[in-house]
Protein backbone atom coordinates (compact mmCIF):
# COMPACT_ATOMS: atom_id res chain seq x y z
CA UNK A 1 0.00 0.00 0.00
CA UNK A 2 1.34 3.37 -0.94
CA UNK A 3 2.01 5.44 2.23
CA UNK A 4 -0.31 8.02 1.59
CA UNK A 5 -3.48 5.70 1.11
CA UNK A 6 -5.80 5.36 4.23
CA UNK A 7 -7.13 1.63 4.99
CA UNK A 8 -10.87 1.58 4.07
CA UNK A 9 -12.00 1.31 7.60
CA UNK A 10 -9.91 4.06 8.84
CA UNK A 11 -11.37 6.58 6.19
CA UNK A 12 -12.84 9.93 8.03
CA UNK A 13 -15.97 9.84 7.99
CA UNK A 14 -18.14 12.04 5.22
CA UNK A 15 -20.56 14.77 5.85
CA UNK A 16 -23.27 15.69 3.86
CA UNK A 17 -25.55 18.54 3.49
CA UNK A 18 -28.00 19.01 6.76
CA UNK A 19 -31.51 17.65 6.17
CA UNK A 20 -34.05 20.46 4.74
CA UNK A 21 -30.99 22.15 3.05
CA UNK A 22 -29.62 22.12 -0.11
CA UNK A 23 -26.14 22.87 -2.35
CA UNK A 24 -27.34 24.78 -5.52
CA UNK A 25 -24.96 23.40 -8.67
CA UNK A 26 -24.34 24.91 -11.60
CA UNK A 27 -26.51 24.24 -14.09
CA UNK A 28 -29.18 25.35 -12.05
CA UNK A 29 -27.71 28.17 -10.38
CA UNK A 30 -27.61 29.56 -13.56
CA UNK A 31 -31.53 29.85 -13.75
CA UNK A 32 -31.42 31.17 -9.73
CA UNK A 33 -29.46 34.28 -11.16
CA UNK A 34 -31.31 34.77 -14.18
CA UNK A 35 -34.00 34.93 -11.24
CA UNK A 36 -32.52 37.37 -9.37
CA UNK A 37 -31.62 39.29 -12.02
CA UNK A 38 -34.94 39.73 -13.65
CA UNK A 39 -36.80 40.68 -9.86
CA UNK A 40 -34.10 43.53 -9.57
CA UNK A 41 -34.71 44.65 -13.02
CA UNK A 42 -38.53 44.35 -12.73
CA UNK A 43 -38.43 45.81 -8.80
CA UNK A 44 -36.37 48.71 -9.81
CA UNK A 45 -39.27 49.85 -12.67
CA UNK A 46 -41.50 50.28 -9.83
CA UNK A 47 -39.65 52.42 -7.67
CA UNK A 48 -38.05 49.77 -5.36
CA UNK A 49 -34.71 49.83 -3.33
CA UNK A 50 -32.84 46.75 -2.42
CA UNK A 51 -32.61 46.14 1.70
CA UNK A 52 -29.97 44.20 2.78
CA UNK A 53 -30.81 42.68 6.38
CA UNK A 54 -28.83 40.11 9.28
CA UNK A 55 -29.34 36.90 8.94
CA UNK A 56 -30.42 36.84 12.67
CA UNK A 57 -31.66 38.85 15.27
CA UNK A 58 -32.88 38.77 18.49
CA UNK A 59 -35.46 36.09 18.91
CA UNK A 60 -38.45 38.56 20.45
CA UNK A 61 -38.08 40.29 17.20
CA UNK A 62 -39.78 37.64 15.65
CA UNK A 63 -41.88 36.33 18.76
CA UNK A 64 -43.29 39.87 18.85
CA UNK A 65 -44.04 40.68 14.82
CA UNK A 66 -44.91 36.96 13.68
CA UNK A 67 -46.37 35.88 16.74
CA UNK A 68 -45.66 33.69 19.65
CA UNK A 69 -48.42 31.10 18.75
CA UNK A 70 -47.43 30.89 15.10
CA UNK A 71 -45.96 27.28 14.47
CA UNK A 72 -43.22 29.55 12.88
CA UNK A 73 -41.65 31.33 16.47
CA UNK A 74 -43.20 28.35 18.71
CA UNK A 75 -42.12 25.34 16.81
CA UNK A 76 -39.73 26.36 14.06
CA UNK A 77 -37.08 28.61 14.51
CA UNK A 78 -33.17 27.86 14.62
CA UNK A 79 -32.18 29.79 18.34
CA UNK A 80 -29.21 29.83 19.74
CA UNK A 81 -28.16 31.54 23.15
CA UNK A 82 -25.51 34.44 22.62
CA UNK A 83 -23.28 35.52 25.29
CA UNK A 84 -23.03 39.02 23.50
CA UNK A 85 -25.28 41.69 24.77
CA UNK A 86 -23.61 44.75 24.18
CA UNK A 87 -26.00 45.33 21.13
CA UNK A 88 -29.30 44.13 22.52
CA UNK A 89 -28.90 46.41 25.59
CA UNK A 90 -27.61 49.48 24.51
CA UNK A 91 -29.54 51.26 27.70
CA UNK A 92 -26.27 49.72 29.88
CA UNK A 93 -23.68 51.95 27.35
CA UNK A 94 -26.14 54.68 27.20
CA UNK A 95 -26.13 54.93 30.80
CA UNK A 96 -22.72 55.01 30.64
CA UNK A 97 -22.32 57.79 28.27
CA UNK A 98 -24.59 60.29 30.32
CA UNK A 99 -22.86 59.05 33.32
CA UNK A 100 -20.92 61.97 34.05
CA UNK A 101 -16.60 62.65 35.42
CA UNK A 102 -16.50 62.14 39.18
CA UNK A 103 -14.02 64.63 39.39
CA UNK A 104 -16.96 66.96 37.91
CA UNK A 105 -19.54 67.97 40.38
CA UNK A 106 -22.36 66.39 38.49
CA UNK A 107 -26.01 65.70 39.28
CA UNK A 108 -27.01 61.63 39.33
CA UNK A 109 -30.49 61.88 39.82
CA UNK A 110 -31.08 61.82 36.14
CA UNK A 111 -29.24 59.15 36.02
CA UNK A 112 -30.04 56.83 38.63
CA UNK A 113 -33.80 57.73 37.74
CA UNK A 114 -32.94 55.81 33.89
CA UNK A 115 -31.28 53.12 35.89
CA UNK A 116 -34.24 52.40 37.84
CA UNK A 117 -36.09 52.56 34.80
CA UNK A 118 -33.97 49.78 33.44
CA UNK A 119 -33.32 47.61 36.09
CA UNK A 120 -37.51 47.38 36.40
CA UNK A 121 -36.91 47.10 32.21
CA UNK A 122 -34.82 43.58 33.11
CA UNK A 123 -37.33 42.63 35.61
CA UNK A 124 -39.89 42.24 33.01
CA UNK A 125 -37.89 40.93 30.64
CA UNK A 126 -37.07 38.19 32.83
CA UNK A 127 -40.44 37.37 33.44
CA UNK A 128 -41.79 37.70 30.08
CA UNK A 129 -38.80 35.64 28.56
CA UNK A 130 -37.61 38.16 26.32
CA UNK A 131 -34.52 37.71 28.84
CA UNK A 132 -33.62 33.94 29.54
CA UNK A 133 -34.03 32.82 32.45
CA UNK A 134 -30.11 31.13 33.01
CA UNK A 135 -28.23 30.92 35.76
CA UNK A 136 -25.51 33.56 34.53
CA UNK A 137 -28.47 36.33 33.97
CA UNK A 138 -30.03 35.25 37.28
CA UNK A 139 -26.61 36.22 38.59
CA UNK A 140 -26.47 39.39 36.28
CA UNK A 141 -29.61 40.47 37.81
CA UNK A 142 -28.78 40.21 41.54
CA UNK A 143 -25.54 42.45 40.51
CA UNK A 144 -27.75 44.69 38.78
CA UNK A 145 -29.68 44.83 41.80
CA UNK A 146 -26.70 45.65 44.22
CA UNK A 147 -26.15 48.48 41.81
CA UNK A 148 -29.36 49.96 42.18
CA UNK A 149 -28.56 49.31 46.33
CA UNK A 150 -25.81 51.29 45.84
CA UNK A 151 -26.95 54.05 43.51
CA UNK A 152 -30.14 54.30 45.45
CA UNK A 153 -27.93 55.31 48.58
CA UNK A 154 -26.09 57.88 46.69
CA UNK A 155 -29.26 59.28 46.31
CA UNK A 156 -30.70 59.14 49.68
CA UNK A 157 -27.87 60.22 51.27
CA UNK A 158 -28.36 63.57 49.36
CA UNK A 159 -25.06 65.23 50.27
CA UNK A 160 -22.73 66.67 47.48
CA UNK A 161 -20.26 64.82 45.51
CA UNK A 162 -16.45 64.09 47.08
CA UNK A 163 -14.19 61.63 47.45
CA UNK A 164 -16.72 59.61 49.97
CA UNK A 165 -18.54 57.99 46.42
CA UNK A 166 -15.36 57.41 44.70
CA UNK A 167 -15.59 53.51 45.61
CA UNK A 168 -19.52 53.39 44.44
CA UNK A 169 -18.58 55.36 41.34
CA UNK A 170 -15.89 53.16 40.39
CA UNK A 171 -17.89 50.32 40.49
CA UNK A 172 -20.96 51.84 38.32
CA UNK A 173 -18.74 52.81 35.95
CA UNK A 174 -17.21 49.29 35.25
CA UNK A 175 -20.65 48.08 34.35
CA UNK A 176 -20.47 48.13 30.87
CA UNK A 177 -17.35 45.36 31.04
CA UNK A 178 -18.56 43.31 33.69
CA UNK A 179 -22.76 43.22 33.31
CA UNK A 180 -23.53 41.13 30.14
CA UNK A 181 -27.41 39.27 29.66
CA UNK A 182 -27.11 36.04 27.83
CA UNK A 183 -30.26 36.81 24.84
CA UNK A 184 -31.69 34.69 22.38
CA UNK A 185 -31.06 34.99 18.82
CA UNK A 186 -32.75 32.93 15.80
CA UNK A 187 -31.91 32.45 12.26
CA UNK A 188 -34.30 34.58 10.32
CA UNK A 189 -37.77 32.44 9.65
CA UNK A 190 -38.69 35.45 7.23
CA UNK A 191 -37.66 39.01 6.12
CA UNK A 192 -40.87 41.59 7.40
CA UNK A 193 -40.21 41.77 10.84
CA UNK A 194 -36.41 42.85 10.12
CA UNK A 195 -37.48 45.32 7.42
CA UNK A 196 -39.83 46.83 10.00
CA UNK A 197 -37.02 46.92 12.76
CA UNK A 198 -34.74 48.34 10.09
CA UNK A 199 -37.18 51.29 9.06
CA UNK A 200 -37.61 52.40 12.82
CA UNK A 201 -33.89 51.69 13.67
CA UNK A 202 -32.74 54.04 10.53
CA UNK A 203 -35.43 56.30 10.92
CA UNK A 204 -36.62 55.90 7.30
CA UNK A 205 -40.34 57.73 8.67
CA UNK A 206 -38.23 61.03 7.24
CA UNK A 207 -37.73 59.40 4.14
CA UNK A 208 -40.42 60.83 0.81
CA UNK A 209 -43.42 58.05 1.81
CA UNK A 210 -43.46 55.84 1.01
CA UNK A 211 -40.36 53.52 1.51
CA UNK A 212 -40.22 50.72 -1.08
CA UNK A 213 -37.62 48.17 -0.44
CA UNK A 214 -37.04 44.44 -1.69
CA UNK A 215 -34.31 41.41 -0.74
CA UNK A 216 -33.54 38.18 -1.96
CA UNK A 217 -31.73 35.55 0.86
CA UNK A 218 -31.57 32.56 2.53
CA UNK A 219 -34.10 32.05 5.44
CA UNK A 220 -34.59 29.15 8.16
CA UNK A 221 -37.77 27.23 9.44
CA UNK A 222 -37.35 23.59 11.16
CA UNK A 223 -40.32 22.22 8.80
CA UNK A 224 -40.76 18.97 7.76
CA UNK A 225 -38.56 18.67 4.19
CA UNK A 226 -40.58 17.71 1.28
CA UNK A 227 -40.87 18.57 -2.04
CA UNK A 228 -40.53 22.38 -2.09
CA UNK A 229 -40.01 22.50 1.26
CA UNK A 230 -36.77 23.05 2.95
CA UNK A 231 -34.99 24.04 6.41
CA UNK A 232 -33.02 26.60 4.30
CA UNK A 233 -34.88 28.35 1.76
CA UNK A 234 -34.78 31.49 -0.11
CA UNK A 235 -36.76 34.31 -0.79
CA UNK A 236 -37.29 36.79 -2.71
CA UNK A 237 -39.65 39.89 -1.38
CA UNK A 238 -40.89 43.00 -1.61
CA UNK A 239 -42.66 45.25 1.70
CA UNK A 240 -44.16 49.29 1.33
CA UNK A 241 -43.69 51.10 4.30
CA UNK A 242 -45.24 54.71 4.99
CA UNK A 243 -48.20 56.67 6.06
CA UNK A 244 -50.59 55.91 3.37
CA UNK A 245 -52.85 52.50 2.89
CA UNK A 246 -54.41 53.46 -0.29
CA UNK A 247 -55.77 50.48 -2.00
CA UNK A 248 -53.77 51.46 -5.50
CA UNK A 249 -50.72 50.97 -3.17
CA UNK A 250 -52.41 47.02 -2.06
CA UNK A 251 -53.01 46.75 -6.06
CA UNK A 252 -49.47 47.85 -7.06
CA UNK A 253 -47.60 45.66 -5.18
CA UNK A 254 -49.77 42.59 -6.47
CA UNK A 255 -49.11 43.83 -9.93
CA UNK A 256 -45.49 44.10 -9.84
CA UNK A 257 -44.82 40.26 -8.37
CA UNK A 258 -47.80 39.39 -11.44
CA UNK A 259 -45.11 41.53 -13.94
CA UNK A 260 -42.30 39.57 -12.61
CA UNK A 261 -43.85 36.14 -13.13
CA UNK A 262 -45.01 37.00 -16.27
CA UNK A 263 -41.42 38.38 -17.50
CA UNK A 264 -40.29 35.35 -16.42
CA UNK A 265 -42.73 32.89 -18.61
CA UNK A 266 -44.36 31.30 -15.46
CA UNK A 267 -46.88 28.95 -15.59
CA UNK A 268 -50.30 28.25 -14.20
CA UNK A 269 -50.11 31.63 -12.51
CA UNK A 270 -53.07 31.77 -9.92
CA UNK A 271 -53.68 34.85 -7.55
CA UNK A 272 -56.07 34.05 -4.43
CA UNK A 273 -57.03 37.37 -2.83
CA UNK A 274 -58.86 37.93 0.64
CA UNK A 275 -59.82 40.82 3.47
CA UNK A 276 -58.93 39.18 7.09
CA UNK A 277 -60.23 42.78 8.30
CA UNK A 278 -58.88 45.19 10.99
CA UNK A 279 -59.19 46.27 14.62
CA UNK A 280 -62.53 47.03 14.48
CA UNK A 281 -64.32 44.15 13.15
CA UNK A 282 -61.51 41.25 12.98
CA UNK A 283 -61.49 40.72 16.57
CA UNK A 284 -65.99 40.08 16.82
CA UNK A 285 -65.49 37.71 13.64
CA UNK A 286 -62.84 35.66 15.34
CA UNK A 287 -65.43 35.05 18.28
CA UNK A 288 -67.80 34.47 16.45
CA UNK A 289 -66.03 31.96 14.33
CA UNK A 290 -64.76 30.12 17.82
CA UNK A 291 -68.20 29.77 19.12
CA UNK A 292 -69.14 28.23 15.80
CA UNK A 293 -66.11 26.10 15.84
CA UNK A 294 -66.76 25.24 19.35
CA UNK A 295 -69.97 23.60 18.43
CA UNK A 296 -68.39 21.73 16.03
CA UNK A 297 -65.17 20.73 17.82
CA UNK A 298 -65.40 16.88 18.17
CA UNK A 299 -65.05 16.69 14.49
CA UNK A 300 -62.30 17.91 14.18
CA UNK A 301 -58.72 17.17 14.33
CA UNK A 302 -56.52 17.99 17.11
CA UNK A 303 -54.39 20.53 15.31
CA UNK A 304 -58.07 22.61 14.37
CA UNK A 305 -59.06 21.72 17.84
CA UNK A 306 -55.96 23.23 19.58
CA UNK A 307 -56.14 26.17 17.19
CA UNK A 308 -60.18 27.02 18.66
CA UNK A 309 -57.88 28.48 21.42
CA UNK A 310 -54.80 30.30 20.39
CA UNK A 311 -55.78 30.94 16.12
CA UNK A 312 -59.37 30.21 14.74
CA UNK A 313 -58.53 31.89 11.77
CA UNK A 314 -55.77 29.32 10.94
CA UNK A 315 -58.29 26.43 11.00
CA UNK A 316 -60.35 27.94 7.63
CA UNK A 317 -56.91 26.92 5.50
CA UNK A 318 -56.97 23.65 7.14
CA UNK A 319 -55.97 20.95 4.12
CA UNK A 320 -57.20 18.51 6.62
CA UNK A 321 -59.91 15.82 3.86
CA UNK A 322 -62.00 15.32 7.04
CA UNK A 323 -62.58 19.27 7.80
CA UNK A 324 -63.52 20.12 4.39
CA UNK A 325 -67.74 20.31 4.74
CA UNK A 326 -67.36 21.55 8.08
CA UNK A 327 -65.73 24.44 7.07
CA UNK A 328 -67.30 24.85 4.30
CA UNK A 329 -70.34 26.02 6.54
CA UNK A 330 -68.46 28.65 9.00
CA UNK A 331 -69.05 32.12 8.83
CA UNK A 332 -67.39 34.12 6.31
CA UNK A 333 -65.25 36.69 7.05
CA UNK A 334 -66.36 39.00 4.03
CA UNK A 335 -69.67 39.15 5.48
CA UNK A 336 -68.70 40.55 9.11
CA UNK A 337 -66.02 43.07 7.47
CA UNK A 338 -67.04 46.62 8.90
CA UNK A 339 -68.00 49.62 6.25
CA UNK A 340 -64.40 50.81 6.21
CA UNK A 341 -62.65 47.19 5.72
CA UNK A 342 -65.02 46.42 3.53
CA UNK A 343 -64.75 49.83 1.31
CA UNK A 344 -60.82 49.10 1.32
CA UNK A 345 -61.68 45.40 0.03
CA UNK A 346 -63.69 46.76 -2.63
CA UNK A 347 -61.34 49.54 -3.82
CA UNK A 348 -58.65 46.62 -3.97
CA UNK A 349 -59.96 44.78 -6.22
CA UNK A 350 -61.24 47.75 -8.34
CA UNK A 351 -57.78 48.98 -8.45
CA UNK A 352 -56.73 45.03 -9.68
CA UNK A 353 -58.88 45.52 -12.34
CA UNK A 354 -58.00 48.37 -13.29
CA UNK A 355 -54.72 47.24 -14.19
CA UNK A 356 -55.79 44.09 -15.75
CA UNK A 357 -54.86 41.68 -12.60
CA UNK A 358 -56.65 38.55 -12.86
CA UNK A 359 -57.43 37.24 -9.24
CA UNK A 360 -59.78 34.43 -7.42
CA UNK A 361 -61.68 35.73 -4.37
CA UNK A 362 -60.73 32.99 -1.42
CA UNK A 363 -62.51 33.85 1.83
CA UNK A 364 -60.06 31.05 3.58
CA UNK A 365 -56.97 32.64 3.08
CA UNK A 366 -55.88 34.07 6.43
CA UNK A 367 -51.51 33.26 6.04
CA UNK A 368 -49.67 31.25 8.90
CA UNK A 369 -48.12 34.94 10.44
CA UNK A 370 -50.17 37.49 12.95
CA UNK A 371 -49.39 40.39 11.92
CA UNK A 372 -51.71 40.52 9.09
CA UNK A 373 -54.95 42.61 8.33
CA UNK A 374 -57.40 43.64 5.56
CA UNK A 375 -55.93 42.60 2.43
CA UNK A 376 -53.97 39.12 2.52
CA UNK A 377 -53.08 37.51 -1.12
CA UNK A 378 -51.18 33.89 -2.18
CA UNK A 379 -50.11 32.95 -5.46
CA UNK A 380 -49.83 29.19 -6.60
CA UNK A 381 -48.23 28.08 -9.90
CA UNK A 382 -48.07 24.74 -11.69
CA UNK A 383 -45.84 21.64 -10.90
CA UNK A 384 -45.42 22.07 -7.30
CA UNK A 385 -47.51 18.94 -5.94
CA UNK A 386 -48.92 19.90 -2.52
CA UNK A 387 -46.36 22.94 -1.66
CA UNK A 388 -47.54 25.19 -4.69
CA UNK A 389 -48.18 28.55 -2.72
CA UNK A 390 -45.16 30.40 -4.43
CA UNK A 391 -46.02 33.63 -2.99
CA UNK A 392 -47.91 34.63 -0.22
CA UNK A 393 -48.49 38.34 1.03
CA UNK A 394 -50.18 40.85 2.86
CA UNK A 395 -51.19 44.25 4.28
CA UNK A 396 -49.57 44.63 8.00
CA UNK A 397 -50.60 48.33 9.40
CA UNK A 398 -49.50 48.20 12.76
CA UNK A 399 -46.94 46.37 13.28
CA UNK A 400 -43.93 48.88 12.75
CA UNK A 401 -45.83 50.74 15.87
CA UNK A 402 -45.63 46.76 17.48
CA UNK A 403 -42.02 47.14 17.22
CA UNK A 404 -41.66 50.47 18.83
CA UNK A 405 -41.60 53.07 15.87
CA UNK A 406 -44.52 55.71 14.73
CA UNK A 407 -47.58 54.85 13.19
CA UNK A 408 -46.77 53.10 9.91
CA UNK A 409 -49.27 51.74 7.63
CA UNK A 410 -47.44 48.57 5.80
CA UNK A 411 -47.67 45.68 2.73
CA UNK A 412 -45.78 43.42 1.15
CA UNK A 413 -44.59 39.79 -0.35
CA UNK A 414 -42.39 36.97 0.09
CA UNK A 415 -41.78 34.83 -3.11
CA UNK A 416 -40.61 31.03 -2.07
CA UNK A 417 -37.66 31.80 -4.89
CA UNK A 418 -37.16 27.73 -4.92
CA UNK A 419 -40.48 26.61 -5.98
CA UNK A 420 -40.50 29.62 -8.19
CA UNK A 421 -37.24 27.70 -9.49
CA UNK A 422 -39.26 24.12 -9.63
CA UNK A 423 -41.89 25.42 -11.22
CA UNK A 424 -40.15 27.09 -13.95
CA UNK A 425 -37.91 23.80 -14.28
CA UNK A 426 -41.20 21.74 -14.45
CA UNK A 427 -42.04 23.53 -17.35
CA UNK A 428 -39.58 23.33 -19.15
CA UNK A 429 -37.76 27.05 -18.91
CA UNK A 430 -34.59 26.17 -17.38
CA UNK A 431 -31.34 26.86 -19.70
CA UNK A 432 -29.92 24.18 -20.86
CA UNK A 433 -26.16 23.19 -19.47
CA UNK A 434 -23.66 26.25 -20.66
CA UNK A 435 -20.88 25.76 -23.07
CA UNK A 436 -17.85 27.09 -23.71
CA UNK A 437 -17.60 29.29 -27.05
CA UNK A 438 -14.62 28.23 -27.53
CA UNK A 439 -11.84 25.24 -26.32
CA UNK A 440 -8.34 26.18 -27.34
CA UNK A 441 -6.58 22.91 -28.24
CA UNK A 442 -2.89 23.72 -28.57
CA UNK A 443 0.87 22.03 -28.45
CA UNK A 444 4.06 23.27 -28.01
CA UNK A 445 5.55 25.85 -25.87
CA UNK A 446 5.39 28.84 -28.10
CA UNK A 447 1.85 27.69 -28.75
CA UNK A 448 0.95 28.01 -25.40
CA UNK A 449 2.19 31.47 -24.86
CA UNK A 450 0.09 32.24 -27.91
CA UNK A 451 -2.97 30.62 -26.13
CA UNK A 452 -2.58 32.27 -23.30
CA UNK A 453 -2.77 35.35 -25.25
CA UNK A 454 -5.69 34.39 -27.19
CA UNK A 455 -7.66 33.33 -24.18
CA UNK A 456 -7.19 36.46 -22.55
CA UNK A 457 -8.21 38.33 -25.66
CA UNK A 458 -11.47 36.05 -26.34
CA UNK A 459 -12.46 37.02 -22.69
CA UNK A 460 -12.19 40.51 -23.30
CA UNK A 461 -14.79 40.54 -26.36
CA UNK A 462 -16.98 38.29 -23.64
CA UNK A 463 -16.12 35.17 -24.87
CA UNK A 464 -16.43 32.07 -22.47
CA UNK A 465 -12.91 30.47 -23.10
CA UNK A 466 -11.86 26.77 -21.66
CA UNK A 467 -7.73 27.03 -22.12
CA UNK A 468 -6.25 23.64 -21.34
CA UNK A 469 -3.40 23.95 -18.67
CA UNK A 470 -1.67 21.20 -19.79
CA UNK A 471 -0.61 19.90 -23.23
CA UNK A 472 -3.32 17.32 -25.00
CA UNK A 473 -2.79 15.78 -28.16
CA UNK A 474 -5.30 17.08 -30.57
CA UNK A 475 -7.61 13.90 -30.82
CA UNK A 476 -7.61 14.36 -26.96
CA UNK A 477 -8.41 18.08 -26.99
CA UNK A 478 -11.10 17.77 -29.61
CA UNK A 479 -12.84 15.07 -27.13
CA UNK A 480 -12.65 17.12 -24.20
CA UNK A 481 -13.78 20.60 -26.29
CA UNK A 482 -16.87 18.15 -27.41
CA UNK A 483 -17.50 17.15 -23.56
CA UNK A 484 -18.08 20.62 -22.58
CA UNK A 485 -20.29 21.37 -25.53
CA UNK A 486 -17.83 23.64 -26.66
CA UNK A 487 -18.83 25.38 -29.57
CA UNK A 488 -15.39 25.71 -31.06
CA UNK A 489 -12.13 24.61 -31.30
CA UNK A 490 -9.17 26.88 -32.03
CA UNK A 491 -6.32 25.20 -32.94
CA UNK A 492 -2.63 26.08 -32.04
CA UNK A 493 0.63 24.38 -32.98
CA UNK A 494 3.76 25.23 -34.22
CA UNK A 495 2.41 25.84 -37.82
CA UNK A 496 0.12 28.07 -37.04
CA UNK A 497 1.98 30.36 -34.65
CA UNK A 498 4.78 30.74 -37.23
CA UNK A 499 2.56 31.39 -39.81
CA UNK A 500 0.55 33.40 -38.30
CA UNK A 501 -3.17 31.83 -38.86
CA UNK A 502 -4.94 30.28 -36.73
CA UNK A 503 -7.84 27.36 -37.33
CA UNK A 504 -10.75 27.81 -36.16
CA UNK A 505 -12.88 24.53 -35.93
CA UNK A 506 -16.82 24.35 -35.52
CA UNK A 507 -17.56 21.14 -33.71
CA UNK A 508 -21.09 20.95 -35.14
CA UNK A 509 -20.04 20.42 -38.67
CA UNK A 510 -16.23 19.49 -38.43
CA UNK A 511 -15.32 22.59 -40.77
CA UNK A 512 -11.96 24.33 -40.29
CA UNK A 513 -10.89 27.17 -41.40
CA UNK A 514 -7.57 29.45 -41.30
CA UNK A 515 -7.77 33.25 -39.93
CA UNK A 516 -5.36 35.84 -39.10
CA UNK A 517 -5.97 36.92 -35.15
CA UNK A 518 -8.25 39.89 -35.93
CA UNK A 519 -9.74 38.35 -38.52
CA UNK A 520 -10.46 35.53 -35.92
CA UNK A 521 -12.06 37.74 -33.60
CA UNK A 522 -14.16 39.96 -35.96
CA UNK A 523 -15.70 36.25 -37.13
CA UNK A 524 -16.63 35.03 -33.56
CA UNK A 525 -18.24 38.34 -33.24
CA UNK A 526 -20.25 38.41 -36.28
CA UNK A 527 -21.21 34.49 -35.82
CA UNK A 528 -22.24 35.33 -32.14
CA UNK A 529 -24.81 38.71 -33.60
CA UNK A 530 -26.83 36.05 -35.77
P1 LIG B 1 -44.89 33.06 4.08
O1 LIG B 1 -46.21 32.71 3.48
O2 LIG B 1 -44.57 32.44 5.38
O3 LIG B 1 -44.85 34.64 4.18
O4 LIG B 1 -43.75 32.70 3.05
C1 LIG B 1 -43.78 33.20 1.73
C2 LIG B 1 -43.39 32.13 0.75
O5 LIG B 1 -42.13 31.55 1.11
C3 LIG B 1 -44.33 30.94 0.69
O6 LIG B 1 -45.44 31.19 -0.13
C4 LIG B 1 -43.43 29.87 0.10
O7 LIG B 1 -43.38 30.01 -1.32
C5 LIG B 1 -42.08 30.22 0.67
N1 LIG B 1 -41.76 29.31 1.80
C6 LIG B 1 -42.17 29.40 3.07
N2 LIG B 1 -41.67 28.39 3.81
C7 LIG B 1 -40.92 27.64 2.97
C8 LIG B 1 -40.13 26.45 3.12
N3 LIG B 1 -39.98 25.84 4.29
N4 LIG B 1 -39.50 25.95 2.02
C9 LIG B 1 -39.62 26.57 0.82
N5 LIG B 1 -40.34 27.69 0.63
C10 LIG B 1 -40.99 28.22 1.68
C11 LIG B 1 -43.79 35.36 4.68
O8 LIG B 1 -42.71 34.89 4.90
C12 LIG B 1 -44.07 36.83 4.82
N6 LIG B 1 -42.90 37.49 5.42
C13 LIG B 1 -44.42 37.43 3.48
C14 LIG B 1 -44.74 38.88 3.55
C15 LIG B 1 -43.90 39.91 3.26
N7 LIG B 1 -45.86 39.41 3.97
C16 LIG B 1 -45.77 40.73 3.95
N8 LIG B 1 -44.58 41.04 3.53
Amino acid sequence: MSEGAVKKEERPRKFQAIRGTRDLLPPETALWSRVEQTAHEVFATFGFGEIRIPIFEQTELFARAVGGETDIVSKEMYTILDRSSENIWREVTDLYNVFPHPSGSPDYSDFIKRLMVFVERVDNALTSGEIPRTDANVAAFEKLKEMRRDAQSLLTNDVRPGPQWAGIINKLLSWPSTLGFEVNLSLRPEATASVCRAYIEHGMQQLPQPVKLYYMGPMFRRERPQKGRYRQFYQIGAEVLGGSDAPAIDAEVIEMVMTFFDRLELQGVQLDINSIGGRNCRPKYVELLRAELLKVRDKLGADSQRRIETNPLRVLDSKLESEQGIIATLPRIADHLCEECAAHYAAVKHQLEMRGVIYRENWRLVRGLDYYMRTTFEITAQGLGSQNAVCGGGRYDGLVELLGGPPTKGIGFAIGEDRLILSLQESGKAPAQQGRDVYIAWMGERAHATAIRAAKDLRKAGFSVELPPVEQKFGKALGQADKLGAKYALILGDNEVSEGLWTLKTLADGSQTKFTEPDLLEHLRKQRAL
